[in-house]
Parts: structure tokens; sequence; C-alpha cells
């Protein structure tokens, strides 16, 4: 049983350690919280009559989500809307220096939900990871002009995060505040 599954869609796994880390301060606030990855059967078996709240993230590559990421809030976007629901979206045009990246990082994320007919109460969006390390020699380049463009590390010899874990933080415990809350006053009779 969960009562808030945070799904994720993840390409480089960032996206996943984001998603850990928000089950993770679920569990601290006394919820049930689990990750599961959209591409997993996890995914497809939850048990909506548990779910209290969910989240679902996903990360940019080329101007677009994961396509399993949509596809899941696609088929799930009755049961989403049912339920608070969070988007958080990884990109690492989020943290842009340019304002106008960081509009378009904010337009896109909410051109992905409105597509599925999903109407999330908050789209969070991210900033992700320039994982040098782990992109092959054309990734590494390519990414590392697109770094110079937006004013990212262009240091090729270690990763470098943009995630502001305080923020991901801090929007847990909104969600979490919100569910907790009990109502100030109780209407009985006429
Ligand atoms: C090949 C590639 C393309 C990317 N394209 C974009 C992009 O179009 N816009 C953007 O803001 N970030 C882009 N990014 C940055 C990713 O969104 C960022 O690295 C993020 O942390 C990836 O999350 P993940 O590790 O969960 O896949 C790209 C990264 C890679 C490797």
């Amino acid at each position: 049983m969960c009562e808030i599954p945070v799904f994720y869609a993840t390409t480089e796994g960032q996206t996943q350690r984001i998603a850990e880390r928000i089950a993770q301060t679920l569990r601290t606030r006394g919820f049930d919280s689990q990750t599961i990855d959209v591409g997993t059967p996890a995914a497809s078996n939850i048990d909506w009559r548990h779910v209290r709240a969910a989240f679902v993230g996903a990360s940019v590559h080329a101007g677009k989500h994961q396509p399993s990421a949509y596809a899941f809030v696609r088929a799930h976007a009755g049961e989403l809307n049912a339920c608070p629901s969070v988007f958080f979206s990884v990109s690492l045009s989020a943290v842009s220096k340019n304002p106008q990246e960081r509009a378009a990082a904010r337009q896109l994320a909410e051109q992905f939900a409105a597509a599925a007919q999903w109407q999330p109460q908050s789209i969070a969006c991210v900033g992700g990871r320039l994982a040098y390390t782990r992109y092959g020699f054309f990734k590494r380049l390519v990414m590392r002009m697109i770094a110079k463009h937006e004013g990212g590390s262009t240091d090729t010899s270690r990763d470098h995060e943009y995630t502001d874990w305080a923020a991901v933080e801090q929007l847990v415990h909104t969600v979490a505040n919100a569910l907790r809350r009990t109502p100030d006053t109780i209407a009985v009779g006429a």
C-alpha cells in the first residue's frame, strides 16, 4: 500500500534522485511513500484507492519530456486529477540565467500536463545535473556547448548539480502540511 507514490522517468538518473528525496522526506513526515519508475509494472499495478496524493517527475531532453512519462500520465490522468498531484519537471533551462529560458521551461511543463489532460495542483521546474562523466564523447561536446550558452559549467572533468534540494524539500513540506491540515471549524446540524 502506498499513500503517496512518487512516479518518475529518468534518462541519466537525476530525476530518480529527486524522486527518492521526495519519498524520503514524505516518510519522515509519516506518510507511506515509494518511488516508482513509470516504465515498470509497479506503476500500472498501483492501487489508486489508497493514494492520497501523487508526485510525477520527468526530465527534459532535446526540448521534450520522456514519452514514457507522457504515456503514464495520459493513461492515469483520471486518477491523478482525483487527488492532489504535483508535476516536477527537471531540466537545465529551469535554472538558466536567462529569464526567457526559465519561462520556456515552465511553458514546456505546463504543455506536458495539458496535453495529457492532467491538472496538477502544482508544477515545479527543478534544476537538473550536467552529468559530463556519464555522457559519451559527442553528447559531452554538445552539452558543453549548451552549458556555455546557458551559463552552466564547462568543466567536463566532473558532474555539476543544479538541483535546489532545499526547494525540493520545501515543496514536499507544503504538500504534507496541506494533507495533515484539519478543518478549522466543523459544522454540525443546520
Ligand atoms: C542529450 C541531452 C539533451 C538535453 N536537452 C535539454 C533541453 O532541451 N533543455 C533543458 O533544459 N535541458 C536539457 N538537458 C538537461 C537535462 O534535462 C538534465 O541533465 C537533467 O538533469 C536530466 O535528468 P535525468 O538525469 O533524470 O534524465 C539535456 C541533457 C542531455 C544529456
